[in-house]
């Protein structure tokens, strides 16, 4: 392509570093897509004859048929997605080929080409997040009132609803998907006719090319168009947030699994058996997406690092920019099926969340309350009477609402019979009724809540 300047070819090793082509093939689909709306401006604007631009176009859907029937030939000589495709095209239209490049660089088509890319990756994962929203509001639902110890420190510390704990997910998801939705919204300026880095001295039209291929309008400094990747690393970040939310999910569904715990029995599609030992049932799907939390944030981290230090405008270093982008995207969507998957098919042992909830003392509070709403007491005073009864209770092995009223009388006699009413789990959660609660009745609202915002019902 630059031969007019060389005497010799580049090395072999030269070759393979300069080469992008084994990664950026995966651009095919847009660098044809923006190559059709340039070349469509180029003729709009007289730059190119009408001739000449529908012999591109043909060309160009033929080069897309070839890339969809055979995949996108690997030739390390041609360097990357834009030249084979260009070479593609002058095989099959000839000369008229070369009139395409007319007004524009790679620099600004690679970085059209990945924010194209990038704004159907953000789409795809974000469809995801959606289905596995609505697997957690269907399962949040199921088991609004299903009573399950909350933890603080991993100690029984209340109860709540493992519709309230889903749901938690849920507002989590939410988050995320906000940050896609934020990182399209800037990403969506078009780049395309920066030209190398200066602009370009042809009369362009840059609106028509944005608008063509669904910006919302051309990027304002050539400059900042060619050496702008803050789009792939807002979509890393928030691809490395997300991961790191269903990262949690994916370690309490392990400790869920665990036999000391037994809350959750995931189904056979999501679990794998052992080589050696004939009763386990490993919940590996939940570890890898434990796992993958962390090779997505190296590849965040490596896309800034590449980019840390870049003079304006182009630099080589940024066609790195592509593996760790492809790379986490793969992660992510891999991630998001697998945990919806695990979600919608687990099945939940309400019967084992209860008993841990009333084996752990965890409505203390509830008494602790009540000792300062009926008897009067000064919290820090409840505290300390309800620690005894605590201790009595662990003493005697039963759990709270299994001492008799003089045993708790002992303890303290400003303790009378009512206190019965707030001792059991279902008290406890059903008293919890503050905005964000875990009330049965606030997760149901919660749940319809979300339904309607999402325009679901
Ligand atoms: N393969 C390159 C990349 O992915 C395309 C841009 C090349 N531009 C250049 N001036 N060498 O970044």
């Amino acid at each position: 392509m630059w031969g007019g300047r060389f005497a010799e070819g580049p090395s072999a090793v030269m070759r393979e570093i300069n080469a992008s082509i084994p990664f950026d093939k995966r651009l095919w689909r847009h660098d044809i897509a923006g190559s059709k709306a340039h070349v469509a401006m180029l003729a709009q604007q007289g730059i190119v004859s009408a001739t000449d631009a529908e012999a591109i176009t043909r060309g160009l859907d033929a080069v897309a048929a070839d890339y969809e029937a055979r995949g996108v030939p690997e030739d390390l000589a041609l360097e990357d997605i834009h030249m084979v495709t260009e070479k593609t095209l002058a095989e099959k239209i000839g000369p008229a080929a070369g009139r395409l490049h007319t007004a524009r660089s790679r620099n600004d088509q690679v970085a059209t080409d990945f924010k194209l890319w990038t704004r159907d990756a953000i789409d795809e994962l974000d469809a995801g997040l959606s289905a596995l929203q609505d697997t957690l509001l269907a399962r949040a639902e199921e088991h609004a009132a299903s009573v399950m110890p909350g933890f603080t420190h991993l100690q029984s510390a209340q109860p709540v609803t493992l519709g309230h704990h889903l749901m938690a997910y849920y507002e989590m998801i939410a988050r995320d998907r906000g940050r896609l939705a934020d990182a399209r919204r800037r990403l969506n300026e078009c780049p395309l006719g920066a030209a190398a880095l200066a602009g370009t001295g042809f009369a362009i039209d840059r609106e028509a090319t944005a608008a063509a291929l669904g910006f919302d309008r051309p990027t304002r400094n050539s400059l900042d168009s060619v050496s702008d990747r803050d789009f792939a690393l807002e979509y890393l970040t928030a691809v490395t947030q997300a991961s790191l939310h269903l990262s949690r999910l994916a370690e309490e569904f392990v400790i869920w699994a665990s036999q000391p715990f037994g809350f959750v029995a995931l189904s056979d599609q999501w679990s794998t058996g052992s080589s050696i030992m004939p009763q386990k049932r490993n919940p590996d799907a939940a570890e890898l997406v434990r796992g993958h939390a962390g090779r997505i944030a190296g590849c965040c981290t490596a896309l800034m690092m590449t980019m840390k230090g870049l003079p304006l405008a182009y630099s080589k270093d940024m066609q790195d920019d592509k593996p760790p982008v492809f790379e986490a995207h793969d992660l992510i969507a891999l991630a998001v099926a697998a945990m919806t998957g695990m979600v919608e098919s687990a099945r939940f042992r309400a019967d084992r969340m209860r008993a841990l909830a009333e084996a752990g003392f965890a409505t203390a509070t509830d008494l602790a309350d009540w000792l300062v709403r009926e008897a009067g007491l000064p919290f820090r005073e409840a505290h300390h009477v309800t620690g005894r009864v605590v201790a009595e209770a662990e003493k005697r092995g039963v759990a709270l609402d299994g001492l008799t009223l003089e045993q708790l009388r002992a303890v303290d006699e400003r303790i009378d019979a009512r206190v019965f009413d707030v001792l059991s789990v279902d008290a406890s959660v059903a008293s919890r009724t503050s905005f964000g609660g875990t009330a049965p009745e606030r997760v149901r609202e919660a749940v319809s809540t979300a339904r309607k915002n999402r325009g679901e019902r």
